[in-house]
């Protein structure tokens, strides 16, 4: 591939702190080899939607003093599949197999339509040579389909609070939420045992419970439930019942929005809709509060960390790792090293095939270090044998 000239980044999908970091360093480390760098608005909106001026040259100026900020300067969505594009179409037709209608704030009228080529044109007509595309699973999933559409080229760059990107040890924001989860279960701990409560707390993290295991092994939480271990509520109530007898009545349980009872469903907060066809998750918390009061006779809260987790700066390990990540994107590009996504493994940065990650889901292993861990100081999981928790 020759050298890139002129290069465009987005960022797509929910916001993770460090987008802004990543921003920064990709477009210094473009200037800094002469290139020309242009933001697009909104994930793909800028480039599909002309009255949207969704296109904008960054400069040193406005990658200035960003850094430390959580969001992101190009905004970000995540009903803008540009494949399955929101788009006003008169008179039309309801395509075949829509999920419903959207939420009010889209607008009615509106169905999906598969803009991509159309995409794929306009950014060979304003010369671009390689896009630079910040985001999750579902980002890496379009960036593949829009490669093989023909966009020149491709680089993904992993972000999601989540963690649940495959191919790289980690995304930049999950430390961060990571942070935010820890200190929220630290002073959930002190209510918690002045009022003789059970408290749950629920995490973000989708069908991957990497927040819940982390934030709940470091915040000394007795229980700790994840989607990649379906749970029974008797291994929870006899961790409970014996903490009790050793004197602490009170007790935190530590819950990802994705976990369900083996055998049950996942809560679900709102429904997919004909542009964004994953579920919203949450609620889980305020089952399980209502099910372990009823069956421990104790009191039980429940309380959802929900966006707090994506919301302001990154930490300093996330700060850095989206700054490794954007100037590696641009290096790539420099080497000619083709399309892919930039990732993290062994400490080492490299490039990974998109086709290793899109569509897929990097959830917990069940025998990971970190569980063996949480196991060993007696945290519950929720799958344990009756009998399982010694009573010293
Ligand atoms: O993927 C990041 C994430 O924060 C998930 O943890 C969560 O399930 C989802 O996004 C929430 O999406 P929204 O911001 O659309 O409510």
């Amino acid at each position: 591939m020759p050298k890139p000239r002129k290069i465009a980044i987005n960022t797509g999908g929910g916001d993770a702190p460090g987008l802004n970091a990543v921003i920064r360093a990709a477009t210094l480390a473009a200037l800094e080899r002469g290139w020309e760098v242009w933001g697009i608005r909104h994930g793909y909106r800028g480039l599909i939607d002309p009255s949207a001026n969704g296109l904008f040259q960054l400069d040193r100026d406005r990658v200035r003093g960003i850094v430390h900020l959580g969001g992101t300067i190009l905004g970000t969505a995540n009903r803008g599949d540009p494949f399955n594009y929101p788009t006003l179409v008169p008179d039309a037709a309801e395509p075949a197999g829509a999920l419903g209608d959207p939420p009010p704030s889209l607008g009615h009228g509106l169905v999906p339509v598969d803009r991509s080529d159309e995409l794929v044109r306009r950014f060979r007509e304003l010369g671009f040579d390689a896009l630079i595309a910040v985001g999750g699973d579902g980002s890496m999933r379009i960036a593949n389909d829009l490669r093989a559409r023909g966009l020149p080229c491709v680089i993904g760059v992993p972000k999601t609070i989540d963690n649940d990107v495959c191919a790289t040890d980690l995304t930049f924001g999950f430390d961060t939420a990571v942070w935010i989860a820890t200190e929220a279960i630290d002073r959930v701990h002190t209510t918690a045992e002045a009022h003789e409560r059970i408290m749950v707390v629920e995490v973000m993290g989708r069908q991957a419970g990497w927040i819940a295991l982390s934030s709940g092994v470091a915040g000394t939480a007795d229980v700790i439930l994840l989607p990649e271990i379906p749970f029974r509520y008797e291994p929870i109530v006899e961790k409970i019942r014996q903490r009790e007898a050793r004197g602490r009545h009170f007790s935190i349980v530590v819950v990802a929005e994705g976990t369900a009872p083996a055998g049950g469903d996942i809560t679900v907060k709102e429904e997919g809709d004909k542009f964004r066809r994953v579920v919203v998750l949450g609620g889980v918390a305020e089952r399980v509060a209502k099910e372990l009061a009823a069956r421990t006779g104790k009191e039980a809260r429940s309380i959802v960390l929900g966006h707090l987790q994506r919301g302001g700066g990154p930490t300093t390990s996330d700060r850095l790792l989206a700054l490794r990540f954007g100037a590696a994107a641009v290096r790539f590009l420099a080497d000619g090293a083709g399309s892919g996504m930039v990732a993290l493994r062994n400490g080492r940065i490299e490039l990974a095939t998109l086709e290793e990650v899109a569509g897929k889901t990097k959830r917990v292993p069940v025998d990971s270090d970190t569980v063996i861990t949480a196991r060993e100081m007696g945290i519950c999981f929720g799958d344990e044998p009756p009998g399982h928790f010694v009573a010293t």
